[in-house]
């Protein structure tokens, strides 16, 4: 059973703006995330589209935005499109459900998802991955985050507002076996520890999945 979507998306409707105010510039106090930012660029250099899946008040749409990427953003909660819409004018933000992409198979060069599945079960993790394989093109990048743990918060504050949901930690193997079900061949997890006093201290993992290109027999 998964975690109601209305749930995620009305928690995200609430605390929009404190999230906002909260996260927005957050990778400017980040190192591992500004390298790992600057590596995914280079690695994605002038394709196209790039997608931020999950893209909130949009700080990592910027970030990539500024490094010359021509990138845009997605998010279930239409006021967390309101805040990134407002914070970049220049950006094309845009409603929608990363479980249920509504784009084309093998249509997109690159996807980033900084924290998105945060709130989802490990059925919705794997569906998750599923649809980020089937729209990347041959050769495409996904590059996704997560905190590391066994265990889930139940959290009825957040950012001094009321609410009722679920934060979940994966474990690396888990990742790593999702990522090999959904058809991801080259796969790379950089684990680090947290960074006290900047965020919730836990520890994080980014990863980077390229979509194998499928190679014509002779
Ligand atoms: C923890 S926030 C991360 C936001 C931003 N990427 C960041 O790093 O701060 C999770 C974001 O994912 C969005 N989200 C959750 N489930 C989603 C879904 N099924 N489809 C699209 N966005 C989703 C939420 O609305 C929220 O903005």
């Amino acid at each position: 059973m998964g975690q109601e979507l209305n749930n995620i998306e009305r928690m995200y409707d609430t605390v929009a703006q404190e999230y906002a105010e909260a996260f927005s510039g957050e990778h400017d106090k980040k190192p591992k995330d500004q390298e790992i930012l600057h590596r995914f660029s280079q690695e994605i250099v002038e394709r196209r589209p790039v997608w931020d899946f999950g893209c909130g008040p949009g700080q990592t749409t910027e970030y990539l935005k500024n490094l010359g990427i021509q990138i845009s953003g997605l998010d279930l909660s239409e006021k967390m499109l309101e805040q990134a819409r407002t914070i970049h004018p220049e950006i094309h933000f845009r409603k929608g459900n990363i479980l249920e992409l509504e784009f084309e198979n093998d249509s997109i060069a690159g996807a980033v998802a900084f924290y998105a599945i945060v709130h989802f079960t490990k059925e919705q993790v794997l569906k998750t991955f599923r649809e980020a394989f089937r729209v990347l093109q041959p050769g495409g990048i996904f590059l996704f985050t997560y905190h590391i743990g066994e265990e889930t918060i139940r959290l009825d504050e957040f950012l001094g507002k009321k609410i009722d949901i679920d934060f979940m930690f994966f474990t690396t193997d888990f990742i790593s076996s999702c990522l090999k079900k959904s058809g991801f061949e080259k796969t790379e997890i950089i684990e680090r520890e947290p960074y006290p006093g900047v965020e919730y201290e836990s520890r994080r993992a980014y990863v980077f999945a390229t979509k194998p290109v499928v190679r014509k027999s002779p």
